[in-house]
């Protein structure tokens, strides 16, 4: 079943050129000297109840305002957005009972009282019975320990601490969808394999949807089988991690040789030759590893090969930093 349903969802922010002062304020709006930032452009998007996705792109691509147009913190410029049914802008309250939000470092807890009078609170906000809290801060306790600062202010926790407590927070009231933008970042590693582990157990035992971004690869690979990715406003891309890795990353053939090796062939994309060694770039479903190397075998000595796959981090960390490279690459050629 459908939960979660964008169609055409656009979200522009205008920026104001303020001159200097006053003066420079109350010009600009006569003026109407003003930028627009297309945050999202044009965005579909179709989750279903049950799903874990994986919401990435750059910094700057568009992942929060789209979480906060989810939410109904933002209203969208325009297009349509329902969740469970609902507009979420337009029925804020109710939506509220049905998600939960981590948003990396903003915090739902209360700063000065201890984390069980925080949890107390949400507990009667979301109307969670005694019953179900029992049991329900028994099992987040399991993964999540949260008994080591139970009693302890919020303010006096680590930054781990904290997004312990805004894990179990988020999750308390069995929403049906929890949004987490960047709940790891910041965390050393075994924190986040707990908050991983918290994360999975939900999804799989309480069939709670989850749209998670996060910057963190091993979130992603551990986590999600299916990926969006945002660049500039604009989806880009929609299906599963190994095909997003597939598709976006070239696979190499490493050559040992003394031989200056040029091959032209269909699917050879480039050939580099760093530490001695010989790369040749290729696309795979042009050419297959096989008939490449046995074009090289043809007209060169060569000692060794190995092929080398893409990887998932490398092709990640290209988006998140440079967005997608055949973009960037047809930018530049044209400038
Ligand atoms: N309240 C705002 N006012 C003006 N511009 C904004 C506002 N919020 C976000 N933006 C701009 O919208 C774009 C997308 O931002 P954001 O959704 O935060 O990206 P991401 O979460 O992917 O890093 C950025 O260019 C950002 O500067
Ligand atoms: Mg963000």
């Amino acid at each position: 079943m459908t939960l979660i349903e964008a169609e055409n969802l656009d979200k522009t922010f205008r920026i104001y050129n303020q001159g200097e002062g006053l003066r420079g304020y109350l010009k600009s709006f006569v003026s109407r000297d003003y930028e627009e930032i297309h945050a999202v452009e044009d965005l579909d998007l179709e989750i279903s109840e049950g799903e874990m996705i994986g919401y990435i792109g750059a910094n700057g691509a568009g992942k929060s305002t789209t979480v906060k147009m989810l939410t109904g913190i933002l209203e969208p410029s325009s297009g349509l957005i329902e969740v469970d049914g609902r507009n979420p802008h337009e029925n804020r309250k109710k939506n509220a009972m049905n998600i939960g939000v981590v948003f990396g470092q903003k915090t739902q807890l209360w700063w000065d009282l201890p984390v069980k009078e925080s949890f107390r609170l949400l507990k009667e906000i979301y109307e969670v019975s005694d019953e179900a809290y029992d049991e329900r801060i028994e099992e987040f306790d399991e993964v999540l320990q949260l008994s080591d600062f139970w009693d302890q202010p919020v303010r006096k926790l680590s930054l781990g601490q904290k997004m312990r407590c805004e894990l179990a927070a988020a999750f308390l009231h069995h929403p049906k969808i929890v949004y987490l933008d960047e709940p790891t970042i910041g965390l050393d590693v075994a924190v986040k394999e707990r908050i991983r582990d918290f994360i999975r157990k939900m999804n799989e035992e309480k069939s709670i949807t989850v749209m998670l971004t996060t910057h963190d690869i091993g979130d992603i690979e551990d986590l999600c089988d299916r990926i969006v990715v945002l660049d500039g406003g604009k989806k880009i891309y929609d299906g599963q991690l190994d095909d997003l890795v597939d598709r976006f990353s070239s696979r190499r053939l490493v050559l040992e040789t003394d031989d200056w090796i040029e091959i032209e062939a269909d699917g050879v994309k480039d050939i580099q030759k760093p530490n001695g060694q010989v790369e040749i770039v290729f696309d795979r479903d042009i050419i297959s590893a096989a008939d490449l190397m046995r074009e090289v075998l043809e007209k060169y000595d060569v000692s060794d090969f190995q092929i080398k796959e893409p990887d998932i981090e490398a092709v990640v960390k290209k988006i998140y930093n440079e967005g997608l490279a055949d973009r960037s690459s047809q930018e530049a050629d044209a400038s």
